[in-house]
């Protein structure tokens, strides 16, 4: 398949766009990518548009998000035409397109946690940025300016997913350290948990925080295993560093991929660029395939 890679929708901290640099760390060929983080699963898409992997296995604590990639990939119609429905609707919603919004947000609060529902809470709220209260109820809003992807899109989009995935896929919706005991010799673990700087913290924009020391005591079982992984992990900008580095003793090595221009630092008039961190684990650290010219990474001393 040629041209881009495709994508179901907007999801906060995606890593569609770094998915090019990410994807230069890994092996060539592998026989299973494990994404135990995986949100909208932007690297196990692009790794399968490569065709790098033989197998996957998506994984995202947030249950309705898994019901998404899952109908998408081994179901797609019936996930585009249930879409098509529920968007449709907002048009002919007496109270108009917003009310529309928050009465679909109150039917996924009440238990019709369905993909086409989470999908198109999705598709409309602001920045696709998931967040639950402390009652555990997705309170985001919408973006009231925007309709929310349309069919179109999602279709094509969709379609060109199922085609890279189908039969190759498996499912769940557990904690990350639950895929740790699954792993296995020649897998490839993928992770990208969510940001320390928004961990333990009153900003939950995912739906569960992690500690940093729980999560570097469950890297030192992957090297305990001898499995290979790559871990998206914080960063800097402007000189200043978000989250703290993990351990040194770790076996892996930091890199840092060159995230663009901050949107926060383009509002404040300034050109600062967003570095993110991934850490490579040894065994695979020297395996860079990029052509030297094309090498956007730095290493740096950790
Ligand atoms: C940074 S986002 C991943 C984005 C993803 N790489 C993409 O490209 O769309 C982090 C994800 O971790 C999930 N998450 C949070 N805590 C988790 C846990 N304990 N186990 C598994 N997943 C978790 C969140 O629901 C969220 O989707």
């Amino acid at each position: 398949m040629n041209g881009k890679t495709p994508h179901i929708v907007q999801y906060q901290g995606s890593k569609r766009l770094l998915a090019p640099q990410i994807l230069q760390h890994m092996p060539l060929k592998f026989s299973r990518l494990l994404e135990p983080f995986s949100g909208m699963a932007a690297i196990t898409i692009a790794v399968a548009k490569e065709n790098r992997a033989m197998n996957y296995h998506i994984n995202d604590i947030n249950e309705p998000v898994i019901r998404i990639l899952e109908k998408a990939i081994d179901s797609p119609s019936e996930l585009i035409d249930k879409y098509r429905k529920v968007w449709n609707e907002q048009f002919t919603f007496n109270d108009g397109h917003v009310e529309h919004f928050y009465k679909v947000r109150e039917q996924f609060n009440d238990g019709e946690q369905t993909a086409e529902n989470m999908l198109y809470l999705l598709a409309r709220c602001v920045k696709g940025s998931v967040r639950y209260g402390r009652n555990g109820k997705f309170n985001q809003s919408p973006d009231k300016r925007r309709h929310g992807t349309n069919p179109k899109n999602i279709s094509d989009n969709v379609r060109a997913i199922s085609f890279l995935l189908k039969g190759r896929v498996s499912f769940s919706a557990l904690d990350y350290r639950a895929i740790f005991e699954y792993a296995q010799k020649g897998d490839l673990v993928y992770l990208d948990p969510p940001y320390q700087g928004v961990t333990n913290s009153r900003d939950n924009r995912y739906l569960l925080g992690l500690g940093y020391d729980e999560f570097s005591k469950s890297i030192t079982y992957l090297d305990e295993k001898g499995i290979d992984y790559i871990i998206s992990y914080d960063g800097e900008c402007g000189g200043k560093e978000y989250g703290l580095d993990l351990p040194k003793s770790l076996n892996c090595t930091k890199f840092l991929l060159n995230a663009g221009i901050s949107s926060q630092a383009t509002l404040l008039g300034k050109k600062d660029t967003t570095y993110e961190s991934l850490y490579v684990s040894k065994n695979i650290a020297g395996n860079i395939k990029a052509i030297p010219e094309q090498i956007t990474l730095m290493e740096c001393v950790v």
